[in-house]
């Protein structure tokens, strides 16, 4: 009888090393751990088994049992089938479907865009600061170095929420992110602290602009600012080099223009060579302005000018997400065909 056994497992294993496929697997099973397979077949031959034996053997029956099922377990998992007893399920439970599943929303190009401004930012030693978008005359304009009688204020450029002409400082919905460095420096000042201060403030800005493909009445901008001891324009230049190779690569290019805004001074304009699709010639295209804080701005927030400098920036979030993805319309942006949202 344990001879009997021993043969069977020998030959069992060797025939089950053999087997390729699935259908030959169900044969071996029928074989020899089928309902009426060898190891049912030798069951009755125990009867024959001497008294004092048959402890063992039926210990050595076990054994062989287990063995070949066990064998057959992992000779099933190797061919990758499943199912039970043996029968490989035709259906692969992992294939994808034939019909596109509900499409996967997404989070807006804007807003993916200023978190990777954000970041990059934050990577240069920048916090986030924040300020309303429901603004007043003297954060917008006044404490900008803006004069009273500076076109910029014109009411037919801007949405006031108060009559210009019969309030003391009208409420307005804010035309530029720059009143975010107002807000920054009077709180530091109020608050007894000093510079270092180093932010950046990305949000919606809003101007009565005839809507076309470079103009929308509201937009997105991303002011930075940063006020130490002996901030210089070198200081200025090598932060906005950084931030674009950070963004747009190793090779990219920029620019500074000598241009005029009353809240720097020195000013400039901040170009960047931007290649608008792959395989064009890039061009030149104005990101936003640039300079070094005025010092009026610094007195009108409470921060001495002899004491500290510092650089300002301001750039069009929109111009920087066209730039990077070849989008030459800002009323994609806006429009939100959910085609175009898709594809950026
Ligand atoms: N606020 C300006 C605008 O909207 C952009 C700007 C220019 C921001 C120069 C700055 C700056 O911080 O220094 O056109």
């Amino acid at each position: 009888m344990l001879e009997t056994l021993n043969e069977i497992e020998t030959r069992a294993m060797r025939e089950l090393e053999g087997i390729g496929d699935a259908a030959a697997l169900e044969s071996w099973r029928v074989a020899y751990i089928g309902a009426k397979g060898e190891m049912k077949r030798v069951m009755p031959l125990m009867k024959d088994v001497a008294k004092e034996d048959k402890a063992a053997v039926g210990k050595r029956l076990n054994e062989v049992k287990m063995a070949l099922e066990g064998a057959f377990e992992s000779k099933q998992g190797a061919l990758g089938g499943g199912g039970a007893g043996g029968a490989v399920s035709a259906i692969d439970m992992t294939e994808p479907g034939l019909v596109e599943s509900r499409a996967m929303g997404r989070r807006h190009i804007i807003s993916r865009v200023r978190d990777e401004l954000v970041e990059i930012f934050a990577r240069m030693g920048f916090d986030v600061a924040q300020g309303p978008e429901l603004e007043d005359d003297e954060h917008n304009f006044v404490k900008l170095n803006i004069p009273p009688a500076h076109p910029a204020r014109d009411p037919i450029d801007n949405f006031y929420i108060d009559d210009p002409h019969e309030t003391a400082s009208p409420r307005m919905l804010r035309s530029q992110t720059s009143t975010v460095q107002i807000r920054t420096m009077e709180r530091v000042a109020k608050e007894g602290g000093t510079p270092p201060i180093k932010i950046v403030s990305p949000g919606r800005v809003y101007r009565p602009d005839t809507v076309d493909a470079t103009h929308s009445f509201m937009f997105h901008q991303i002011e930075g600012l940063y006020i130490d001891r002996g901030v210089s324009m070198s200081d200025l230049k090598t932060t906005l080099l950084q931030f674009a190779h950070a963004y747009f690569g190793a090779d990219a290019q920029i620019r500074l223009r000598p241009s005029f805004f009353p809240f720097t001074e020195p000013s400039a304009e901040f170009d960047m060579l931007i290649a608008l699709k792959p395989g064009e010639d890039p061009k030149w295209i104005e990101l936003g302005g640039c300079g070094m804080v005025d010092p009026n701005v610094l007195s009108a927030c409470g921060l001495d000018p002899e004491a500290w400098t510092g650089f300002a920036f301001g750039f069009g979030i929109e111009r920087i997400a066209m730039g990077k993805h070849g989008i030459p319309d800002i009323r994609m942006l806006f429009e939100n065909d959910v085609r175009f949202l898709r594809r950026v």
